[in-house]
């Protein structure tokens, strides 16, 4: 009987990255750097520009929404403004997402990782009906994991902060898939201050005492840094620069953390 062949290590199964963030975040740079580290691990990773309005992308989409639609053409042709064009050109992609899935399927079989760029306005993707129908057409494929990008620098105070991270909250419990905060740009402003913020309930209320003026804003963010508290508890959180590269490994590593964690809850 002749020898087996030598057994082949298996692929494991492909996991979805959703990148999420504020607009200039640095969602579509993170993404060319994370496209570029796994071309070098020789795991070159499949990916989907689903922003219509973005002028150019740094990197080679495997499927792009500009292809589908014309954002320009859709503004112009029902009359609409930007935001208004972004979120129908999305519309118009979520009707042909069966065959875009047929495509993208056809590659799981040879690739672990797929990206997902999402359009620059963040709640054009997480609150509209075309973006809940992507994120759970992909959330019932594989292992879905939400990269939530954080722009540090300008999440340094206390009320940016405060105010992101309720967004990312929000996010978590409306998808409820396995979710990541990509803490971007520590090349200009490292992170361990929000790491301070999210492990020390206190010292997050001092630096808000700090600012002074007790207005409304501020007693409101004293309520809510409760209910955070909670949501920090659980939350995988990791410094990143998309400009230099640092972290990215251990963004990873944190990926594949959350798909192991979530393979262990089902
Ligand atoms: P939208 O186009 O609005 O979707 O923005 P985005 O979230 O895709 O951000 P983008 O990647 O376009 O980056 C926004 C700006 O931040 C650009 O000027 C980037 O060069 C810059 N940027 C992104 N990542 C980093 C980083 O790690 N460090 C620094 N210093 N700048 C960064």
């Amino acid at each position: 009987e002749a020898e087996n062949p030598p057994t082949q290590t298996q692929r494991p199964e492909p996991v979805n990255l959703i990148m999420i963030g504020m607009a200039g975040s640095g969602k579509t740079t993170l993404m060319q750097r994370m496209n570029a580290y796994l071309h070098e691990r020789n795991d070159a990773p499949y990916v989907v520009n689903l922003d219509p309005a973005v002028a150019k992308l740094p990197f080679q989409a495997n499927i792009d929404i500009r292809d589908t639609v014309d954002y320009k053409q859709v503004m112009s042709e029902y009359s609409l403004g930007p935001n208004g064009g972004i979120l129908t050109s999305l519309n118009l992609f979520a009707t042909k997402l069966d065959q875009v899935m047929e495509i993208v399927e056809k590659r799981a079989q040879s690739k672990r990782y797929f990206l997902y760029d999402t359009p620059g306005q963040i709640e054009i993707f997480t609150w509209s009906a075309s973006g809940t129908i992507i994120t759970n057409t992909l959330a019932a494929s594989h292992p879905t994991v939400v990269v939530y990008v954080v722009d540090t620098p300008r999440s340094a105070s206390p009320a940016t902060f405060m105010s992101n991270m309720m967004y990312a909250c929000s996010i978590l419990y409306k998808t409820q898939l396995p979710f990541l905060v990509a803490f971007n740009k520590t090349d200009v402003v490292d992170d361990a201050f929000a790491r301070e913020w999210m492990a020390d309930f206190e010292a997050f209320q001092r630096a808000l005492a700090a600012e002074e003026d007790e207005t409304f804003m501020n007693s409101l963010m004293h309520s809510m840094c409760l209910v955070l508290d909670e949501f920090y508890t659980h939350l995988r959180a990791v410094g990143v620069s998309a400009m230099t590269g640092q972290g990215i490994p251990d963004l990873f590593a944190k990926i594949d953390d959350a798909v192991a964690e979530y393979h262990a809850e089902f």
